[in-house]
């Protein structure tokens, strides 16, 4: 059985004074529980101004980080945007591609995501891509079209024998306090093992996110084929965090 993995999106909040007061309550918290860590992977994911903050104390600990976006090169003329071999020297572990902000609000294609989960393989980070299908997609009964087609193309170039993390996240369940059904989440990740598991992949996890909060998760987790989660809003805080990260 592999791990659960718990991640946590900030997105844009914390600045690095709050992603260090995170990660130092967080750490005092968490190892005063033997085994906390025992059957889980925990990852941060802070904006790009706070990486070093949680770098500087995560670095070396079973506490994993990575950055939220980074460019499709590895370095050259792309005025402000964010390296992969940036982030790998600060010890990163992980980076979120294609998050639905990414690909709705930055116009982010499918090609381009194909390169940057790439990238990250070349480099030894692991990819935590992400898929989803907004709600006129999910009513038109177009759900599982959209996310194999996203799989499809944004990972074309993937090496299917390396670790692969996908994250489901359903775009009217982000941030909108909607959590998908049980019924809908045991659909989609079935549909997505089976598509997985078709196409050669040999090591993956599949996460959900959407609204994931301390009163929905243990029913969420117990579902076949979830395999931890992607966590917006209620992993700002550490005891919200926590509570999810306790199974
Ligand atoms: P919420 O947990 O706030 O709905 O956000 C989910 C998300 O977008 C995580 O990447």
């Amino acid at each position: 059985m592999s791990k659960k993995i718990f991640a946590a999106n900030w997105k844009l909040n914390k600045t690095p004074e709050e992603a260090r007061e995170f990660v130092i309550k967080f750490k005092n918290d968490v190892f005063k529980t033997p085994d906390f860590f025992k059957g889980k992977e925990v990852i941060l994911f802070p904006s790009a101004f706070s990486l070093e903050a949680v770098s500087s104390l995560c670095a070396g600990t079973a506490i994993g980080f990575g950055p939220q976006n980074i460019h499709s090169e590895k370095s050259g003329a792309f005025t402000g945007e964010n390296s992969a071999e940036v982030a790998q020297s600060m010890k990163a572990q992980y980076a979120l591609v294609g998050h639905s902000e990414r690909r709705e609000i930055f116009k982010e294609q499918d090609e381009l995501l194909d390169k940057k989960n790439a990238l990250l393989q070349v480099l030894g980070l692991n990819p935590v891509f992400c898929i989803g299908e907004s709600l006129a997609q999910r009513e038109a009964g177009k759900t599982l079209e959209i996310c194999f087609a996203q799989m499809d193309k944004g990972l074309k170039s993937f090496d299917k024998s390396q670790r692969l993390i996908l994250a489901y996240e359903p775009v009217w369940a982000i941030g909108t306090g909607k959590v998908a059904t049980p019924e809908q989440v045991a659909e989609v990740h079935r549909e997505l093992h089976q598509y997985l598991t078709k196409n050669a992949f040999k090591n993956f996890q599949i996460l959900y996110g959407g609204s994931v909060k301390p009163e929905n998760s243990k029913e969420l987790l117990a579902i076949p084929h979830v395999d931890g989660f992607l966590i917006g809003g209620a992993a700002l805080q550490v005891e919200s965090f926590i509570k999810i990260c306790t199974i």
